[in-house]
């Protein structure tokens, strides 16, 4: 006989609202974790660059000779930017924006330019700031912590469901943001269940089979298998993940993927960085994409309505906290554990 599982409780609603804790998510959170920044065919040439702030931290990827390199993408002198924006080739080197000091690509200080003489000032004292940079399927992703565990610990569960297939073949189609007014672990538990998709999501609930809906969880990451109704209908008709912290893998079928990282900006702002890399011949076909992208704004604008208004029922200061059902949050309840074990230290 099984037994009936104890009721298990939702974390405190202090945990979305407070920038104490907010500041230590992001420190032991965002500074420990393997973070997605590019596919490899973004990084082709000598110089390639791409950069990106995720939880604050400004982090730059670039390509050099048969590797990639990673840095914060912030000088040794006054702390101006190296790559100014999301994307750019280095192939001289990277430039400090500020005063022009100049860096190699693996990250010496090459010339403090017109700097002057200073006694006592050595300039290989002064490379940039490492991450940690590890490909896993074509994806590059970066870790502040520089003795982390390896990338592919982390993704082993979601590299045995995928199995055979090949991503080294896509391009970056498209990127599209949202910004969305509450705390980030609110969107990632959104995004954690399906219980909600008959009530937030008509067209989703259209294709799915709400019924044999199922998340499960396999160490970092958890999986959703949502069954289209009809086979070939559904663009959900692929593996759908989620690796923690925050990036969404969701997979269509055979046209590539779309990777969805759920960026912590503020305590209760977050902005998700929609990537789309798709097989060249899906990218300029304007139908094909376009339907892509509908489809995933239209689930968007419903998941922002919703986590919009749970952010603000939180900040009323009258829920502390509520219960999580066992038959569909599971992953919430996964996540919940997670970010709870972190403390400060
Ligand atoms: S801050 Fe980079 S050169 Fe001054
Ligand atoms: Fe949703």
């Amino acid at each position: 006989m099984t037994q009936t599982p104890p009721l298990q409780l939702t974390a405190r609603a202090d945990r979305y609202r407070d920038p104490g804790r907010h500041a230590i998510e992001r420190k032991e959170i965002f500074g420990r974790s393997w973070l997605f920044m590019a596919h490899a065919s973004e990084l082709r040439a000598e110089g390639d660059a791409v950069a990106a702030t995720i939880a604050g931290y400004p982090l730059l990827v670039v390509r050099y000779g048969d590797g990639i390199k990673a840095f914060h993408n912030v000088c040794r002198h006054r702390a101006g930017p190296l790559v100014d924006g999301d994307r750019a080739n280095c192939a001289g080197g990277l430039v400090c924006n500020y005063h022009g000091w100049a860096y190699t690509l693996d990250g010496r200080l090459r010339n403090a330019r017109d700097f002057g003489a200073a006694s006592g000032f050595d300039p290989r004292a002064f490379g940039l700031f490492p991450l940690k940079a590890e490909i896993w399927r074509d994806f590059v992703f970066v870790n502040a912590d520089l003795d982390a565990a390896p990338l592919a610990d982390a993704m082993a569960p979601l590299d045995r469901r995928l199995g055979q297939r090949d991503f080294s073949g896509l391009v970056h189609a498209e990127r599209r943001t949202h910004d969305i007014a509450c705390n980030w672990k609110i969107y990632v538990e959104n995004y954690l269940e399906g219980y909600h998709i008959p009530n937030v999501h008509p067209m989703l609930d259209a294709q799915v089979d709400a019924l044999k809906y199922k998340v499960s969880v396999e160490g970092a990451i958890c999986f959703h298998d949502a069954p289209p109704k009809e086979k070939g209908v559904s663009v959900y008709d692929g593996v759908w993940a989620f690796a923690l912290p925050h990036l969404g893998f969701n997979s269509y079928g055979d046209d590539g993927l779309m990777m969805e990282r759920m960026v912590p900006v503020g305590v209760s702002s977050t902005r998700l960085v929609y990537d789309y890399y798709l097989p060249p011949a899906v990218a300029a076909d304007v139908q094909a994409k376009q339907r892509i992208l509908s489809t995933s704004a239209i689930v968007t604008a419903e998941d922002k309505w919703i986590c919009e208004k749970v952010q603000a029922n939180i900040d009323a200061g009258v829920y502390d906290h509520g219960v999580l059902s066992p038959k569909h949050e599971a992953g919430v309840g996964w996540f919940q554990a997670f970010f709870q074990s972190i403390s400060a230290t």
